[in-house]
């Protein structure tokens, strides 16, 4: 698979081995590609320790030590995930910060349900998810929640009618979840962060744009 035989090849070991069978997302690389029907570069990120090498041909792989380093310096999603907490031991962090990366390759000012979707099967052993999900909400475009629970205008509300029957239950603590995470817990300054620069960002290899 990608991870052991090109990775450790190349001596990039930012990219973490977890659990290998698809579970944790410690092992998570961006995939690029070229669609010469549309003419447009497609990013995804991809769990390497499942990612056979020969679906690769024509793709560029991107590894968290292309994101940012400490030399000459790190990435805002590196930075908005250290100042909100987000990272202890730190054995998730790369597979989170790519995730995330990938989204905004794709999306410059992603929906808190986007980013949301893009954490999920990125495991956390350590930290907890509120400091991580804290950090990447800065990146998200106006958040969707109304703000008018308890009101009768919101959602959440009506939600309550349905909880009340013998099969709303499950559907209104999803609900209320997703509902949290759009309220952020002021335990960083979002204010402070340097915003994404798409420009300083890696290009597509030319050499990979062909059709
Ligand atoms: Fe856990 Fe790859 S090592 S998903
Ligand atoms: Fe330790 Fe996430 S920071 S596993």
């Amino acid at each position: 698979m990608l991870k052991f035989f090109f990775f450790n090849a190349v001596h990039l070991s930012g990219t973490k081995y977890g659990c290998g069978v698809g579970g944790c997302g410690a092992c998570t690389v961006m995939i690029s590609t070229y669609d010469p029907v549309t003419k447009q570069i497609q990013h995804r990120p991809a769990n390497s320790c499942l990612f056979p090498i020969c679906s690769l041909h024509g793709a560029a792989v991107t590894t968290v030590e292309e994101v940012g380093s400490i030399k000459p310096r790190i990435h805002t999603i590196q930075e908005r995930l250290a100042k909100c907490n987000g990272s202890q031991c730190g054995f998730c962090t790369p597979g989170k910060v790519m995730s995330i990366y990938a989204l905004l390759r794709n999306h410059a000012e992603p929906s808190m349900e986007k980013i949301i979707a893009a954490l999920d099967g990125s495991l956390c052993h350590c930290t907890g998810y509120r400091p991580i999900t804290d950090s990447y909400t800065s990146f998200a475009r106006e958040p969707t929640c109304c703000q008018l629970r308890a009101t009768g205008q919101c959602c959440l509300d009506e939600e309550e009618h349905v909880c009340s029957s013998s099969t709303g239950g499950r559907v209104s603590y999803i609900k209320v979840f997703h509902f949290l995470l759009f309220i952020h817990s002021g335990l960083c300054n979002t204010e402070e962060f340097p915003p994404v620069d798409p420009t300083q960002e890696f290009i597509f290899p030319p050499e990979l744009i062909v059709g």
